[in-house]
């Protein structure tokens, strides 16, 4: 443990894709949820002066629009353009607005990046529909959106270069070294068991978040759309905000600088190294093609092929817990 923990906190190779070496993005749309804050507001910096047109999705309007203010200023000379968009991921109710209020601007949709999360809120923290608040708005919220935008993906895919039409998910360290054996546990429904342990939910969450992304490879690659997972490194953020004293100063003295964590994001989305050959990839610090623990891709590999298919089950689960938001 204390190995995985030191191998992606120090001597990580150099990113490969940075705003030095991304192609403009002129003419390309891409949602990025939590795109005002930590690691997504580094992601949405990188694309805006290179010209992309974003929409930071996220719950809070008024942090949003003092982020994209000052990208603005920043980086004075883009073309691209840059919206927030009212997205609440652990209210099902309403994601299906903030899908529309999207496809009533845009005309495309290039990258889908899930970057929106939480971490160890109080024990018992819950969304408005009642489910564990890391496996709501980290999984159950995500998957929701993602459904709404898949016709656009599917759209943008068919006349869009191939493997540039993505869908990323955000995972982590967490998923090796603070999940259940398998990842996230599930009952014969499919439904994720929710744990004691907040940081057992989290690491269950992030895991969550890799099942979705090789179950979304498998059912839409036919479609050209790539889904990748990403671990984007240890980082400083917000994200710790709920976290203990002690815990957070621990973070706090050992995280990097955001930005390296927005090139992790960015190789899973961009890097002309994902094809859909290795559609699913896994993405680690600060963009390599990296692997998930053993026992996660155990469980993971489909039935048809002899495994578990958890990953199946858990995405069939979700999508019959989901339908009357539909
Ligand atoms: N930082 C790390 O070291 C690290 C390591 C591994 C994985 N990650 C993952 O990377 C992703 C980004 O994390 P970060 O470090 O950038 O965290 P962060 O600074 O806390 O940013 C998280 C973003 O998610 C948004 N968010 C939270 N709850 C939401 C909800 N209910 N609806 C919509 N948006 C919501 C936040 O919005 P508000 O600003 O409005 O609260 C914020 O914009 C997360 O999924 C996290 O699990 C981070």
């Amino acid at each position: 443990m204390a190995g995985a923990f030191f191998k992606q906190t120090y001597f990580i190779p150099k990113p490969t894709l940075t705003e030095e070496n991304l192609p403009d993005q002129s003419g390309k749309v891409h949602i990025v949820t939590g795109g005002y804050a930590g690691i997504g507001l580094e992601l949405t910096k990188i694309l805006y002066q290179k010209n992309a047109t974003i929409y930071a999705a996220g719950r809070s309007g008024g942090k949003a629009k003092k982020a994209i203010e000052a990208m603005k200023i920043e980086f004075a000379n883009s073309t691209g353009k840059i919206e927030f968009l009212q997205l609440d991921l652990d209210d099902l109710s309403t994601i299906k607005r903030s899908a529309e209020e999207f496809l009533s601007k845009e005309s495309r949709l290039d990258v889908l990046v899930n970057n929106a999360g939480v971490m160890v809120p109080p024990a018992g923290s819950k969304t408005k529909q009642g489910y564990d608040l890391q496996m709501g708005v980290n999984c159950i919220g995500p998957f929701l959106f993602t459904q709404f935008l898949l016709p656009i993906l599917q759209k943008t895919a068919a006349t869009a270069p191939a493997g540039s039409v993505r869908i990323t998910w955000a995972s982590s360290l967490a998923a090796d070294l603070s999940a259940p054996k398998g990842g996230v546990e599930i009952d014969k429904d499919g439904a994720p068991k929710v744990q004691k342990n907040p940081e057992l939910n989290y690491g269950q969450s992030k895991s969550g978040n890799v099942m979705f992304a090789v179950e979304a490879a498998r059912r839409y690659g036919k479609d050209g759309i790539i889904s990748t997972a990403w671990n984007p490194g240890h980082l400083k953020s917000e994200l710790s905000r709920t976290a203990g004293l002690i815990q957070s100063i621990f973070i706090k003295l050992l995280a990097n600088p955001p930005k390296l964590g927005g090139y992790t994001e960015l190789y899973a989305g961009w890097s002309p190294d994902i094809t859909l050959d290795n559609n699913g990839a896994y993405v680690i610090p600060w963009g390599r093609i990296g692997e998930y623990n053993s026992a996660l891709a155990k469980v993971i590999k489909p039935e048809a092929k002899g495994g578990e298919g958890r990953a199946e089950r858990l995405w069939d689960w979700c999508e019959r817990e989901t339908k009357k938001y539909t």
